[in-house]
């Protein structure tokens, strides 16, 4: 902290400011909202320079400078729209264990080894800096994946004022901070990982890679991933109050137990945030998964069974990729006053309406039962479309009907029981094709119209004309 530095704490509810911390803000009344921050004093604050920016026409910028580094990892190419821009900040966020530092280390690897910055005459210096692990556990984990790069600089350091400092010495291309939460700067009091000290740390990495610290190229400048930990319920202090600073954030998301990962960007200004990437972890690191769907539909389902009762496969869209997920069902008469209903991956309030349709739409009365609903592997489904095939697995472990494991269905549901159109129908219809299903029952408006080979498609138009079709009532 320089002479002209001083440590305020501001409230962020109200941005009141006060020289100690305090637990309540006698501002707003809010608790917990005072924030470690640094500021210049005021009285000596420097006269603004003038800045040297002028405005210009749309037409005179050009995008060359614009440098993407493809990662070589085609699934986190794909979540990134193409790969890493030079001079960006990506966030990485995830709970802990999840494989957020196998996944830099791959990274790591790819950059230094890539072949497309040694065209560009410019060195693949990587430097991975970690503040939770010493260099010779990242050495193990990276003889584990079989990593032999010579470019990867690995620092063990907490302190940011030494990382920087290393930062300008190496001129690395692509900087890794693992985690953001054990960085921490001197200037400020508070522990690392508190909200003052997280923001300060990305904040001083960002001036040091966007101000002098050029690498070669004269205008090149480094990347930075900062990978950020969450917690399970709400993703709060670190990573969520970086979401603004950075320019893509990405969300290492699945659970510890089960094989698959996926990575979901919910920021990213220099791409669609509708794609996903999905890996398998193995035992030597995360592998791209070409075929997501095969992930996702249960082993019965594999094998060659016909009929299965309270299990539907849902053709859905994950950005421009369709995957077919399975959905399971349970409806067992209730002991409880307040029947259960349960779901994983899938919204309770949509329940609640799915529930509320059939009821009223096709006479089943479910109220008196508890519910569950899952997917396959737990991954979330957010798509309306999925309503229908999710109304028909509960109505067929209601009634005890089988459903032939060869059907799809696919669907939006109106509250008044009518079957809404989806997009992407033909993307849909292919996917369930090239995994061999032969029926495919939706919306009307998409289906009656259509004819694909090997595939038979039903159109229906409300809900009930669906379970007649499935010969559930
Ligand atoms: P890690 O990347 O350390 O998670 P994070 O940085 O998000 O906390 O890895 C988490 C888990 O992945 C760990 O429990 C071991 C497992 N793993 C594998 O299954 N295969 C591998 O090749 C590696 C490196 C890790
Ligand atoms: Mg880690």
């Amino acid at each position: 902290m320089t002479k002209k530095e001083k440590v305020i704490f501001v409230c962020q509810n109200c941005g009141a400011e006060f020289a100690k911390w305090l637990g309540q803000c006698p501002a707003c009344s809010s608790w917990n909202t005072l924030v470690e921050e640094l500021r210049e004093k005021r009285n000596k604050i420097r006269k603004k320079q003038i800045s040297s920016a002028i405005p210009l026409r749309l037409s005179e910028i050009s995008l060359t400078d614009k440098l993407r580094l493809q990662t070589g990892i085609k699934e986190l190419d794909l979540v990134l729209g193409g790969g890493i821009v030079a001079g960006s900040i990506i966030l990485i966020g995830g709970e802990p264990g999840i494989g957020k530092s196998t996944l830099v280390l791959q990274i790591a690897e790819h950059i230094a080894t890539s072949k497309q910055l040694a065209s560009e005459s410019m060195f693949n210096k990587v430097l991975y800096v970690s503040g939770e692990e010493s260099i010779e556990q990242i050495k193990l984990r990276a003889e584990r994946l079989k990593i032999k790069a010579d470019n990867i600089y690995l620092l063990a350091e907490n302190e940011l004022e030494n990382i920087l400092e290393q930062i300008e010495q190496i001129k690395p291309v692509l900087i890794i901070i693992d985690s953001i939460q054990t960085i921490y700067s001197s200037n400020l009091t508070s522990s690392p990982g508190s909200v003052g000290q997280v923001r300060e740390c990305t904040a001083q990495i960002m001036l040091a890679i966007k101000g002098n610290s050029k690498s070669d190229k004269s205008d090149f400048r480094p990347a930075v991933i900062i990978v950020g930990h969450i917690t399970k319920f709400g993703a709060i202090a670190g990573p969520k109050t970086l979401e603004h600073i950075v320019d893509v954030v990405l969300y290492f998301e699945g659970d510890k137990f089960q094989q698959y990962r996926i990575l979901r960007s919910t920021k990213n200004r220099f791409g669609s945030t509708q794609e996903i990437g999905i890996f398998e972890m193995s035992d030597c690191g995360l592998i791209g998964v070409e075929t997501p769907s095969l992930l996702f539909l249960s082993q019965n389902r594999q094998t060659d069974i016909s009929k299965t009762i309270g299990s539907v496969v849902i053709p859905t869209i994950e950005g421009s990729r369709p995957i077919l997920l399975e959905v399971q069902a349970l409806a067992a008469r209730s002991y409880f006053s307040f029947p259960q209903r349960v779901t994983t991956g899938f919204d309770l309030r949509r329940l609640a309406m799915l529930l509320c349709i059939l009821e009223r739409h096709c006479n089943l009365d479910v109220g008196n039962y508890d519910i569950f609903v899952n997917t396959a592997g737990g991954i979330k489904i957010s798509e309306p479309a999925a309503d229908l095939g999710i109304v028909c697995a509960i109505a067929s472990t209601f009634r005890s009907k089988a459903i032939n494991t060869k059907s799809a269905i696919v669907g939006e549901l109106a509250l008044s029981g009518e079957v809404r159109p989806v997009s992407q129908i033909r993307n849909r219809i292919n996917e369930c094709v090239k995994m061999g299903f032969t029926e495919i029952i939706g919306p009307a408006y998409n289906l009656n119209n259509i004819s694909i080979k090997n595939i038979k498609t039903i159109g229906i138009t409300n809900v009930s004309e669906a379970l007649e079709v499935l010969g559930i009532i």
